[in-house]
C-alpha cells in the first residue's frame, strides 16, 4: 500500500522555474509530497501555465485588488486553506507577508531565497554579491519568520564567483542550485525529518536530530 503524500501549496509571482523543479520531483513515484495547488499574486505569469500543464489547480489572488496587506493576506489564507496543505512553499513569491500570515503557517511555511542568508535579503542579490567582492554566493531554503527573507535555515547551496561574472551569469548558476535544494528541503519536511529547536534566543533547524547546517 502506498503511503499518503504530504499536500503542498506553492505560492509564486512569476516565471515559476522553482515551481517546475518541485513539480518534476513530485512526479517521481517515491516522492513523499504532492502539489495540491499553485497560487499566484499576479495573473498571466508563466508559473501558472506550468501548473496547468501538470494538471495542478491554480488560483490567482491579485494583490492589486486589495486595499492593504491585511486584506490580501486574509484572502491568501482563505485560498490556501481550501487545500488543507501540510506545507506552504514560497517559490519566487515576491510579497512581504504580515505577521498574522506567518503565524498562521508557523513551522509549515518555507521560502527559497537567492543568497547565502543572512547575507543579502531583499532584491538584486546577485549584483549586490558581486559588488561586495564576495568570493561565493548561493541560495538558501528557510522556515519563514516575520522579517523579510529571514528564519531558521534548512539548506544552503554555495556557488563560487567566477572572473567575469555578471548578475545574469551568476543568477543562472545559483538558479541551478535552487532547483536542487528546494525539492530536497520539501522532501525532508514531508518525511518528518526536520524540527526547529530554540535555545531561548536563536532558533535552528535539526535534520534527523542533528543541526541541518
Ligand atoms: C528565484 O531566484 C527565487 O529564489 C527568488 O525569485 C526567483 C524566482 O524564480 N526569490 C526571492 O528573491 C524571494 N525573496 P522562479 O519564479 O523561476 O522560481
Amino acid at each position: 500500500m502506498s503511503k499518503e503524500k504530504l499536500p503542498v501549496v506553492v505560492l509564486i509571482s512569476g516565471r515559476g522555474s522553482n515551481l517546475q523543479a518541485i513539480i518534476d520531483d513530485a512526479e517521481n513515484a517515491d516522492c513523499p509530497f504532492e502539489v495540491s495547488a499553485v497560487i499566484s499574486n499576479r495573473p498571466g505569469v508563466a508559473g501558472l501555465e506550468r501548473a496547468q500543464r501538470a494538471n495542478i489547480s491554480t488560483r490567482i489572488v491579485d494583490h492589486k485588488s486589495h486595499a492593504n496587506r491585511e486584506s490580501f493576506d486574509a484572502a491568501l489564507i482563505e485560498n490556501i486553506d481550501a487545500y488543507q496543505p501540510g506545507l506552504v512553499v514560497l517559490a519566487g513569491f515576491m510579497r512581504v507577508l504580515t505577521a498574522d500570515f506567518v503565524k498562521h503557517y508557523e513551522e509549515r511555511l518555507i521560502n527559497i531565497h537567492p543568497s547565502l542568508l543572512p547575507e543579502f535579503p531583499g532584491l538584486d542579490t546577485h549584483q549586490r554579491a558581486i559588488d561586495s567582492g564576495a568570493r561565493e554566493h548561493g541560495a538558501s531554503v528557510h522556515f519563514v519568520s516575520c522579517a523579510l527573507d529571514s528564519g531558521p535555515l534548512i539548506v544552503q547551496a554555495r556557488v563560487p564567483l567566477e572572473t567575469g561574472d555578471d548578475a545574469e551569469t551568476l543568477a543562472a548558476r545559483v538558479l541551478e542550485q535552487e532547483h536542487r535544494i528546494l525539492p530536497r528541503a520539501i522532501r525532508w519536511f514531508a518525511e518528518g525529518r526536520l524540527a526547529i529547536e530554540s535555545d531561548g534566543e536563536a532558533e535552528r533547524v535539526m535534520l534527523d536530530g542533528n543541526p541541518a547546517l
